[in-house]
C-alpha cells in the first residue's frame, strides 16, 4: 500500500495560497458507496490547491475547482507518469519497459496512434458498425440473465461481461483468456493505491499484448490490432505504439465502464422515482446517459499528471517533477457551473462535464462509452421494467479496492 500518513492541517482560505498550502490525507469514498469523498465540497471551497500525501518521496497536490481541473487536464506541460516512475523510481538502476499506455505516450508517436484510430472510434462509426452489436450483446447477457432468476446479479452476468466483449471483438483479444490477464490489468488499475502489484504486473501485461501482436502477423483477423499492425510493418506507427494500443485497450478499454454501469444501475434503483422516470420517459436517455456520466465518481475520478517544467496557478508555483492529480469528479460538482451538483438531474441540459478529459489525451473511447452505456440501460429497462434492488441483499463492495463501484448488484423483476 502507499502510505498514508497522519492528517497534518485542515484545508484554510483560498486567501492563504500565498502561505504553503496545507497537507492532507488522500481523500477516501466512506466505506459501502462510490463517493465522491466528502473533502470534496470543502477543499473547492477552501483549498482549491492542496498538498496531498500520497509517498514521503514525492510532492503531490489535489486540484478540484472545475475551472482548475479543465485548464490543467489539456495542458502539454503535464505528462502521464508511468507507474514505474512515480512517485518514486522503483529501481533507479531498473532498464525493464515501462508500462506505457497510449496516456504516457508523447509527441509525434502518439499523434501518429490518434490519426490512425480516428475513424475506428469515430461517432459514425460507433453508430454504424458498434450500435447493433453492443444491442445483440447485451440482449444475449440479459436473456441468461433472466433464465436464471430471480434473482440475478447485474454485475458478474452484465455490467463485467458487456464492455470486455465488446472491447475483445473490436481489438481482438482473446475473451476466453480472460482469467489471466484480468487480475494483471485490475492490478495496474488498482496501482494509486496498491503500487507494488501494479507495478509487477507491467512485464506480463506487455508480454501478453507483445504474443498477440505476434499472433495477429502470423494469423491476420478482422480487428483493429491487426489493423495497427498493418500500419506498423508499413513504417506509419512504431512496435511501441502498437503495444501501448493494446495496453490501453486492456487498461483503459473496458473497466471504466464496467465501474460506470453498475454505479449507473445501483443509482437509477438506489434514488426513488429515477429508474421509473427513465423507463417512461426514453427522450432523456442522451442526458440521462451524460448526467450519470457527470454524477458518478468512479476511482475518486483522479488522473495523475507530471509537470514537465514550473507551472503557474493561483499564485501557486507547481515545481517541475511535482505530481498533479486533477479530480474531475470534483469538478463535475462545482457548484459554479452545475446548479445543485449534488442533485441526479436526468433531464439536465446544460452539462460541461469533464469525465472525458480535455485535450491530446482525452478519451479516445468516449463515443463508445457512451453508446455502452446508452445501450445498456435501454436493452435493462426494455428487459425488466419492473427491476429493484432487493431487501436484505444489498450490493457487495471491495473497500480495499479504489474502483469504488459495487462487486455484486443482486437485482429481482
Ligand atoms: C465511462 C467510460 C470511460 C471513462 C469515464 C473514460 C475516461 C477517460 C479519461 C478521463 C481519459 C483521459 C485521461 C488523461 O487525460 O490522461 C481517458 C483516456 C483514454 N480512454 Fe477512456 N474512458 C472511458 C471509456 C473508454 C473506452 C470504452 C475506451 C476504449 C475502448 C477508452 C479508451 C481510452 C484511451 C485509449 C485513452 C487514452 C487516450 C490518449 O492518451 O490518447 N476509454 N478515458
Amino acid at each position: 500500500m502507499r502510505k498514508r500518513l497522519a492528517h497534518r492541517g485542515e484545508p484554510s482560505g483560498a486567501g492563504s495560497m500565498k502561505n504553503a498550502p496545507p497537507v492532507i490525507d488522500f481523500p477516501l469514498a466512506p466505506p459501502g458507496t462510490m463517493g465522491p469523498p466528502a473533502e470534496y465540497g470543502r477543499l473547492r471551497a477552501h483549498c482549491p490547491v492542496a498538498r496531498v500525501d500520497i509517498d514521503p518521496k514525492a510532492t503531490a497536490w489535489y486540484v478540484t475547482r472545475y475551472a482548475d481541473v479543465r485548464s490543467l487536464i489539456g495542458d502539454p506541460r503535464l505528462v502521464r507518469p508511468s507507474i514505474s516512475d512515480w512517485p518514486d523510481q522503483h529501481d533507479p538502476g531498473d532498464q525493464d519497459p515501462r508500462l506505457t499506455t497510449m496516456m504516457e505516450l508523447e509527441g509525434p508517436e502518439h499523434t501518429a496512434l490518434r490519426r490512425v484510430l480516428t475513424d475506428a472510434f469515430s461517432v459514425r462509426t460507433v453508430r454504424q458498425r458498434y450500435q447493433p452489436h453492443l444491442r445483440q450483446l447485451a440482449d444475449g447477457l440479459l436473456d441468461s440473465i433472466a433464465a436464471g432468476g430471480p434473482p440475478g446479479d447485474l454485475v458478474g452476468g452484465f455490467a463485467e461481461p458487456f464492455p470486455l466483449l465488446m472491447v475483445c471483438d473490436l481489438v481482438g483479444i482473446p475473451y476466453a483468456e480472460r482469467e489471466y490477464f484480468l487480475p494483471m490489468v485490475d492490478a495496474a488499475l488498482g496501482a494509486m493505491q496498491t503500487l507494488e502489484e501494479g507495478r509487477r504486473a507491467t512485464k506480463p501485461l506487455r508480454a501478453f499484448v507483445t504474443t498477440l501482436i505476434g499472433k495477429k502477423r502470423r494469423e491476420p483477423a478482422d480487428d483493429l490490432l491487426t489493423y495497427l499492425v498493418r500500419q506498423c510493418d508499413s513504417g506509419v506507427l512504431t512496435e511501441e505504439a502498437v503495444i501501448s494500443f493494446g495496453l490501453s485497450m486492456l487498461i483503459a478499454g473496458y473497466r471504466t465502464t464496467t465501474m460506470f454501469l453498475a454505479n449507473s444501475l445501483l443509482t437509477l434503483l438506489a434514488q426513488p422515482g429515477q429508474y421509473a422516470q427513465l423507463r417512461d420517459h426514453r427522450e432523456l436517455m442522451p442526458t440521462a446517459v451524460d448526467e450519470l456520466l457527470r454524477y458518478i465518481p468512479v476511482m475518486n475520478g483522479v488522473v495523475v499528471l507530471l509537470a514537465t517544467e514550473d507551472v503557474e496557478l493561483h499564485g501557486h508555483t507547481y515545481r517541475k517533477g511535482d505530481g498533479i492529480h486533477v479530480v474531475l469528479a470534483a469538478a463535475n460538482r462545482d457548484e459554479s457551473v452545475f446548479p445543485d451538483p449534488d442533485r441526479l438531474d436526468l433531464g439536465r441540459v446544460v452539462n460541461p462535464h469533464v469525465i472525458f478529459g480535455r485535450g491530446a489525451h482525452n478519451c479516445i473511447g468516449s463515443h463508445l462509452a457512451r453508446a455502452e452505456l446508452t445501450v445498456a440501460l435501454e436493452a435493462v429497462l426494455d428487459r425488466f421494467p419492473a427491476l429493484h434492488l432487493i431487501d436484505g441483499q444489498p450490493p457487495t463492495w471491495d473497500d480495499e479496492s479504489p474502483a469504488k463501484s459495487p462487486l455484486t448488484l443482486p437485482v429481482g423483476w
